[in-house]
C-alpha cells in the first residue's frame, strides 16, 4: 500500500502530537459543559477515536454517516444522510469532528441541520483543512493542519474506500486514480 503513495504529507507521530494539543484545547474550552461530540462517518472515525481519548472532561459522543463524494475524487455537492444521530440536539453544545473540510459542503449542511435541530452551539474541529477547495464560505473553529490542493488519503480519508487505515496522511500517486 505504501508504494502507492507519492509522499507522506503528515506523519503518524505529527498527527498524534497535534491531537494531544487539540484535545487539551477542547478540554479547557468545554470543562464546565457536557458537550456532544459528533463524528462524521466514515472519514472521521480514526481522528474521533483518538481525539476523545485526549479530552479529559465529561462528554457524550454520537455518530452520523453522510457522504458527498461517492466513488469520485470530486465532491458531487449533494450531501446524503446514510445514518442519522440517536441523540436529541436541543440545548446541546455540539462539537462536530471531521477528517477534512474541502468544498465545505458537508459541514455547512451539517451546521445548518444541527442549528435547525436547536443545538445551543455548534463548533467544528477538523484534522485537515484544504482552503483551496472551498465552494461555500465556512471555516473550522479548530483545525489540525492545512493541506495543499492534492488528493490526500489515510487516517480516515479514502479513495474508493481504500487507505482509511493508514496511520499517516499521504498523497496518492496520480497513476493510481488516473485512467479509471
Ligand atoms: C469526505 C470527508 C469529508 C468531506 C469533505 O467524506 O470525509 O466528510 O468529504 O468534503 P467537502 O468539504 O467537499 O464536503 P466523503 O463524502 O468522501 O465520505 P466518507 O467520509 O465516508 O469518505
Ligand atoms: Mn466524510
Ligand atoms: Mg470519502
Amino acid at each position: 500500500m505504501h508504494n502507492e503513495m507519492k509522499e507522506v504529507l503528515i506523519s503518524a507521530e505529527a498527527i498524534q502530537d497535534k491531537i494531544e494539543e487539540l484535545g487539551a484545547q477542547l478540554s479547557e474550552e468545554y470543562k464546565d459543559r457536557f458537550p456532544l461530540v459528533i463524528g462524521v462517518l466514515k472519514g472521521a472515525l480514526p481522528f474521533m477515536a483518538d481525539l476523545i481519548k485526549r479530552m479529559d472532561i465529561h462528554l457524550e459522543y454520537d455518530l452520523m454517516a453522510v457522504s458527498s463524494y461517492g466513488a469520485s475524487t470530486v465532491s458531487s455537492g449533494e450531501v446524503k444522510i446514510i445514518k442519522d444521530l440517536d441523540t436529541s440536539l436541543e440545548g446541546r453544545d455540539v462539537i462536530i469532528v471531521e477528517d477534512i473540510i474541502d468544498s465545505g459542503l458537508t459541514l455547512s449542511y451539517l451546521v445548518q441541520l444541527f442549528l435547525h435541530r436547536k443545538a445551543k452551539s455548534v463548533k467544528i474541529v477538523t484534522l485537515l483543512d484544504k482552503p483551496t477547495g472551498r465552494r461555500v464560505d465556512i471555516k473550522p473553529d479548530l483545525a489540525g493542519f492545512i493541506v495543499p490542493d492534492a488528493f490526500v488519503v489515510g487516517y480516515g480519508l479514502d479513495y474508493i474506500e481504500r487507505y482509511r487505515n493508514l496511520p499517516y496522511i499521504g498523497v496518492l500517486k496520480p497513476e493510481i486514480y488516473e485512467n479509471k
